[in-house]
């Protein structure tokens, strides 16, 4: 079994937010696009009960060791979701694939998602993907208690997404794009705690009501033009959108200094948007630029000043 465990049929991906981190949480819409970076998972069955995981995932400094034990929460959640009892049959869960674990990647969403598959596999389950996304999201609650679950559907489905929160089952949608976008992202090296902050916004949302609503009225207009920006292929448009959006985001107190250098270096160098992207306060940062000339120029730019810079398209 285990030499010859499919482990390239377990891949879930990254993903990067162009609009809507944070405000996703109040079931507004957002737009996602997975990123080709992956997670892989290989399951083995032990010989007695337990739970043996190797991390081979690649990841920026520090990341594993401050993840650790949500990322083993996050892992239990989805067994108990499945089911799977590892104090009657043991296994040992190997995780690994080519995606760059960082904070605003979504590598937590993209590891349960992955050992949803895995364990649908070596069970022979014939799980659905809504029923794997189902199972990552509630992985993603090891992580922080009320995630939105635009993350784990990302992972499960790829592409580029409206996603949006609902009281029941999410609405997502594909969309399709006219020309690719290309996009530079960077690591600012700072691991965030999603719990942490997720439950920062909370709480100010909840002493100045008037305050927050005044931010989200603000996005839920720039997202609906972002999608149509998106769908027109109207490049200019949308990065001009995406700045707005980071300049919400810094009222929202989720951005962060080295964000906002990365972002205004990404700028500089010719990038025609930029925002922080996922958690926030630390994390990372993507820039939207639009050939593959000035790809390059913001990519250079940014790695003299980010530990870890990365090109990718959306198409
Ligand atoms: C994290 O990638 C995005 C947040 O909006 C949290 C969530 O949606 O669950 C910060």
């Amino acid at each position: 079994m285990a030499s010859t465990f499919p482990t390239d049929k377990t891949r879930a991906f990254g993903k990067l937010i162009l609009f809507g981190e944070h405000f996703v949480v109040y079931k507004v819409p957002a737009l996602v696009g997975a990123v080709s970076a992956y997670t892989d998972c290989k399951l083995e069955y032990l010989d007695g009960p337990g739970l043996e995981v190797v991390d081979n995932r690649p990841a920026v400094p520090l990341y594993k060791e401050q993840k650790h034990d949500e990322g083993m929460e996050a892992i239990n959640l989805t067994l108990n979701h499945l089911g799977v009892d590892t104090k009657q049959n043991g296994i040992k869960l190997t995780f690994g694939g080519d995606l760059c674990c960082a904070s605003g990647i979504g590598a937590s969403a993209a590891q349960v998602v992955s050992l949803a598959r895995a364990v649908n596999i070596a069970e022979s389950r014939c799980l659905s993907e809504d029923e794997i996304n189902a199972a990552g999201y509630e992985g993603e609650k090891g992580y922080h208690g009320t995630p939105s679950g635009i993350d784990n559907t990302a992972a499960t489905f790829g592409g580029l997404l409206r996603f949006q929160r609902t009281d029941g089952a999410p609405i997502f949608e594909k969309k399709s794009l006219p020309s690719p976008i290309r996009i530079v992202y960077a690591s600012t090296g700072i691991t965030a705690s999603t719990t942490k902050v997720v439950g920062d916004v909370r709480a100010k949302k909840e002493s100045d009501e008037a305050w927050f609503s005044n931010l989200l009225e603000q996005y839920k207009v720039l997202v609906e033009k972002g999608q149509k920006a998106v769908e027109n292929g109207d490049l200019s448009t949308l990065g001009k959108l995406m700045d707005q959006n980071h300049a919400l985001l810094q009222e929202l107190t989720v951005s962060c200094k080295e964000l906002d250098d990365l972002v205004l270096a990404a700028r500089s160098a010719g990038a025609i948007g930029a925002k922080m992207s996922g958690t926030g306060r630390g994390g990372l940062m993507i820039a939207l630029t639009p050939t593959e000339e000035v790809q390059d120029a913001v990519a250079s730019a940014l790695e003299a000043l980010a530990p870890q810079v990365w090109k990718t398209t959306f198409a």
